[in-house]
């Protein structure tokens, strides 16, 4: 007659062996669900719903159409969403002196202040190229005159394809209206 302590022991080591190969086994990563991707970065990172986000999208995306870009042939598209739900747009306005163009994301937020819109929830960005392009320094500057350092900027590219920074991220140790309150007045 067999004694079963060896078979004991077997099935031990045995089921010792299973279970380290599953803890040791990789787990696949889930594949990527870009609407899914797209709905969390949106709503959960940065408090927009997925409808805001799309709206973003399609006017940054359609205001490139109404960029003057006759010297470099850049488009630009620039669309803030305010706290009152209003998007408001702008595309890239050149000049043949060249350092007088303006910038969509400046032409846009113009817009914005001079309409009323002082207080903004978000700002989309969109490009002809890849990877996206994000607003340039003067433009970060003027942005954060009006909006939340922790307004997230979405920067789509020629595809679609996105990138999203916070204000503070993309214009750190800032400068800003709040700085002039303590200042001496003589
Ligand atoms: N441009 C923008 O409109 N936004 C930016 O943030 C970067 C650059 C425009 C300015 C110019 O008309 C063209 O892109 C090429 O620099």
């Amino acid at each position: 007659m067999i004694s079963k302590a060896p078979l004991c022991i077997w099935y031990i080591f045995y089921r010792v062996l299973i279970e380290a190969r599953i803890k040791t086994a990789p787990t696949p990563l889930p594949k990527p669900q870009p609407d899914l991707e797209r709905y969390w970065m949106a709503s959960t990172a940065h408090r927009l719903s997925q409808s805001q986000f799309d709206i973003l999208q399609e006017k940054a995306g359609n205001a490139k159409a109404t960029a003057y870009c006759p010297y470099s042939n850049f488009r630009v598209g620039a669309a803030f969403l305010s706290e009152d739900g209003i998007v408001i747009t702008g595309g890239n306005i050149e000049n043949a002196s060249y350092p007088v163009g303006t910038c969509a994301e400046r032409v846009a937020l113009g817009k914005a202040v001079s309409e009323g819109h002082r207080q903004f929830i978000a700002l989309a960005v969109a490009t002809d190229i890849s990877p996206p392009a994000s607003p340039c320094g003067m433009c970060r500057q003027f942005i954060r005159e009006f909006c939340p350092l922790d307004m997230p900027v979405i920067m789509f590219d020629k595809d679609g394809q996105y990138v999203v920074k916070l204000l503070e991220e993309l214009l750190p140790m800032s400068f800003g209206p709040e700085d002039l309150k303590g200042a001496r007045t003589v």
